[in-house]
Order: C-alpha cells, then sequence, then structure tokens
C-alpha cells in the first residue's frame, strides 16, 4: 500500500498543531518532519523540541529526515522525541553502519536517504539493515523545488536492489511531489510519497491529502 507524509516544512508554524490534525482527518499516513541544520544543507529547521510538538498533535508515525552534520550526536533526543522513522543521509555518515544499528537500538525504524547525486551502488553492503530507503527527488534544503526525473530510475534500481537482495525495505521518495508527478513515482515502485509545499501551501489542504491519496490508491 501507498503511504502519504505530508511534509511540516510548509505548513504554517503559527498553526502547526490545527494543520496536522488536518492531514491526519484527512488520511495521511505519516508526518514528515525536515531537520536541517545549515551545513550539510543551506537552510535552518527545527530540531527535537518541534518533533515533541509534532508527536502530542497526532497519533501518525512520526517521520524524521535528518539533513545534519554529525546525526550521531542526536539520535537519541529524536527518539526521545517521538520519531518513529529515522532517516540519515549517506553523505553524513563516514559509519553508517554503526549509525543505523544505533538508531534500531534504540527503537526506531532506520532509513538512509540518498541525495540525487549519491549512487544507490553506496548502499549495497547495508542494504539489508535498512528498513527504509529515501530517494531525493530534489537537492534537500528547501520545499518548492521541481522534481528531477532522474529519480524515476533510481527507485526502479531500488526495488531491483530490494528483489535481488531479498529485503524488505520500504522506498520513499522526496521532494517534488504533486498530482502531476505522483503516478510516475508509484509506476516506478515507491512505497512512500513526500509531500510539502502541493499539500500545506494549497488552498485547501485537506482536499489536497484527499486528492493524492485516491491517486496512490487507485494503483
Ligand atoms: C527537502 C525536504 C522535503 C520537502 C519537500 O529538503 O526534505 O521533505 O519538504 O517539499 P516539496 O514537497 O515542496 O518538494
Ligand atoms: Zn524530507
Amino acid at each position: 500500500m501507498a503511504l502519504l507524509a505530508p511534509s511540516i516544512l510548509s505548513s504554517d508554524f503559527s498553526n502547526l498543531y490545527q494543520q496536522i490534525r488536518m492531514v491526519e482527518m484527512s488520511g495521511a499516513d505519516r508526518v514528515h518532519c525536515d531537520v536541517m541544520d545549515g551545513h550539510f544543507v543551506p537552510n535552518l529547521t527545527f530540531g527535537p523540541i518541534l518533533v515533541e510538538a509534532a508527536d502530542r498533535s497526532t497519533e501518525l508515525p512520526l517521520d524524521v529526515h535528518l539533513m545534519i552534520e554529525n546525526p550521531d550526536n542526536f539520535l537519541e533526543d529524536f527518539y526521545k522525541a517521538g520519531s518513529d522513522f529515522i532517516t540519515v543521509h549517506q553523505e553524513t555518515c563516514p559509519h553508517l553502519h554503526r549509525t543505523i544499528h544505533r538508531i534500531k537500538e534504540l527503537g526506531a525504524k532506520a532509513g538512509v536517504a540518498l541525495n540525487p547525486s549519491t549512487p544507490l551502488s553506496t548502499l549495497e553492503d547495508i542494504i539489508t539493515d535498512i528498513d527504509q530507503l529515501l530517494i531525493m527527488s530534489v537537492n534537500p534544503g528547501f520545499g518548492g523545488q521541481s522534481f528531477i526525473k532522474n529519480s524515476l530510475k533510481k527507485i526502479e534500481n531500488a526495488v531491483k536492489l530490494r528483489e535481488e537482495t531479498n529485503s524488505s525495505f520500504l522506498i520513499e521518495v522526496d521532494g517534488g511531489i504533486n498530482k502531476d508527478t505522483v503516478s510516475d513515482v508509484l509506476n516506478a515502485g515507491c512505497d512512500v510519497f513526500v509531500a510539502g509545499s502541493s499539500i500545506f501551501k494549497a488552498d485547501n489542504i485537506a482536499a489536497a491529502v484527499v486528492e493524492l491519496k485516491k491517486i496512490l490508491n487507485n494503483k
């Protein structure tokens, strides 16, 4: 089943509780939290305090995407804040095997994200250890960018790798997902769809969730 994960990066933070409730009531499956440090990516967002507030706003699983250097220093804080999935970037983790296993030991599901320029082959040696593979379909740092079409090939290759290695990780895509791009991504074999601006910048947030879910469920 294809899952929808609205990213609160594009939400109205003065009204965060209501906005999270709205996507939950409209059928979203997760709440995606984009954590940025101004080093790994050229933007700053929020840390565990806000993730904890998001956790108190919803029953949905929190899908926490760490776009930060040295994520190991903060894994416990994000876990305690209520993260169900913690995704780190391959590009920030020289000891990725250790990091993945630390996330699992804490009790969260472990995800690894790849920038558009980072090949899937960099994960071959740990692919059976991960719970989720996050394929970035924009360069991370900002909401509202255009979907990079090459990501479709990467998703298809990830599906093949999952079969070849007999693994069961979820494939998630993040960046530029809207009603015009979502079908191609679904057809490529993606499981989890992050969408920020196409949901939270829509005139009607609830209707945007319903529309995307309808496309995802119609396969
Ligand atoms: C980008 C973030 C995304 C972002 C997606 O760095 O990781 O989660 O919020 O935003 P849209 O859906 O607007 O491309
Ligand atoms: Zn994200």
